[in-house]
């Protein structure tokens, strides 16, 4: 059998598609536009393994879809492509609504046409699993419960509301035509090829470099962060396991505030790579630094900002049996290594356009 995956170029996508070929001789066909946000190099270890088929091209090419569809016969479709980062799409929604909304819709017509004439029993085991975020329900008071999947969605940012209109779309798709879909939403994810613009990444790779590292606001707001192997373990137990027609939260039970994260960064570059060792200088002062912390900066916050985010993962354990194997120490020191270790990925998918107008927005600190 085959599986198609969407998006298996990005950071969660790529982590999938080695984990699931490092565990099964079952095919990968790997769709992805290659955005600014999918690499190749993250799948360099498979050149020339015939059993991941990447095809570069736009999950709303319907022609395309529907050509590798009937071509390669999947079993089960993975939806990770998306246009994923939030401070992107507030300072353009367009691609967010172009691929999450109009992408989905496209897909989710091919996969119809595919799967509607399928022989019983294969029409029967299909599965299409969408990956999705915790941030379509919106925010939660300091002492609000975690998300759970029976919450409203309340999607407060363009990307967000791009996200939940694809889940809609997707459950739709079920209850109208029957398509067997799964819907996961998750936390925010860390750990290897996890594009430096995001929060975790960013920090690292500013701090090595004697760069500002920008804290949005009063930086006390909170983030629950699971180790994205975990989320890759997770999403193959639901596409085991998972119910048809249901939504499956996930989560790392790892509720911490952004300073809490930049701190615990700081901390284990201290330790793994001190910055008087490397000669790391303060860049807006030239001045030698001592320790990390001391290029903590605080700038504007970001437009309509999710206070906090948390998720109630009981239901994929009790249900499917499936719990994260680290916790946020064990992830965090593994990440922070991987990035000390692969200097010239990082070099090679830094681009400078979209800074531009982070600077503007947050304040030439983040420049
Ligand atoms: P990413 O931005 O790193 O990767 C997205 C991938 O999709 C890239 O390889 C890109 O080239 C591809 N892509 C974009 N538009 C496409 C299109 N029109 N057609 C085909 N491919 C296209 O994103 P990520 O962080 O790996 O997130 C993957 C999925 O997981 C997304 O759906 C995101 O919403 C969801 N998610 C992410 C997180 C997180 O913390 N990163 C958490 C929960 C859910
Ligand atoms: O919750 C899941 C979501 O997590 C995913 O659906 C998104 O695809 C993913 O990008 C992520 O969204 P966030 O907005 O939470 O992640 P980001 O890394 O952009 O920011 C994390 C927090 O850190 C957030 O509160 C904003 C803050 N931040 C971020 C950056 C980039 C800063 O304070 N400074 C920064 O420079």
């Amino acid at each position: 059998m085959t599986i198609l995956v969407t998006g298996g170029a990005g950071f969660i996508g790529s982590n999938f598609v080695l984990d699931w070929l490092a565990q099964s001789d079952e095919p990968i066909v790997n769709l992805d536009k290659l955005t600014y946000a999918g690499n190749r190099e993250n799948l360099a270890t498979l050149e020339g393994d015939p059993r991941h088929i990447f095809v570069q091209g736009d999950i709303g090419d319907r022609a395309l879809v529907e050509r590798l569809l009937g071509q390669h016969r999947p079993r089960a479709v993975l939806h990770f492509a998306a246009e994923s980062h939030v401070d992107r799409s507030i300072h353009g929604p367009e691609d967010f609504i172009q691929t999450n909304v109009v992408g989905t819709f496209r897909l989710l017509e091919a996969v119809r046409a595919y799967w509607s004439a399928l022989p019983d029993a294969q029409r029967a085991a299909f599965r299409f699993l969408h990956v999705s975020t915790d941030e379509v329900y919106g925010t939660l008071g300091p002492t609000d419960p975690p998300f759970a999947e029976t919450n409203r969605h309340e999607p407060n940012s363009p990307y967000s509301a791009s996200k939940a209109a694809s889940d809609h779309l997707v459950r739709a798709w079920h209850h109208t035509y029957g398509l067997p879909v799964l819907t996961t939403n998750c936390s925010n994810n860390y750990g290897p090829y996890h594009f430096p613009e995001k929060l975790i990444p960013l920090m690292i790779v500013n701090a090595l470099a004697g760069k500002p590292l920008p804290i949005y606001g009063d930086g006390q707001q909170v983030r629950d962060w699971l180790y994205v192997k975990d989320h890759c373990s997770a999403i193959r137990r639901v596409l085991q396991a998972g119910r048809p027609g249901e939504t499956y939260n996930i989560g790392g039970c790892n509720e911490k505030r952004n300073l809490e994260i930049v701190h615990a960064i700081c901390a284990l570059l201290d330790e793994l790579a001190p910055a008087a060792a490397r000669g790391v200088r303060d860049a807006r002062s030239g001045q030698p630094i001592e320790r990390y912390a001391e290029l903590i900066t605080h700038v504007p916050d970001r437009p309509g900002h999710d206070r906090r985010y948390a998720i109630d993962a009981r239901k994929i354990e009790r249900e499917l049996g499936w719990r994260p194997a680290e916790t946020f120490e064990t992830g965090i020191r593994k990440t922070v290594q991987w990035y000390l270790d692969h200097p010239q990925w990082v070099q090679r998918v830094q681009s400078g356009a979209y800074r531009e107008w982070v600077a503007r927005q947050y304040g030439t600190a983040t420049a």
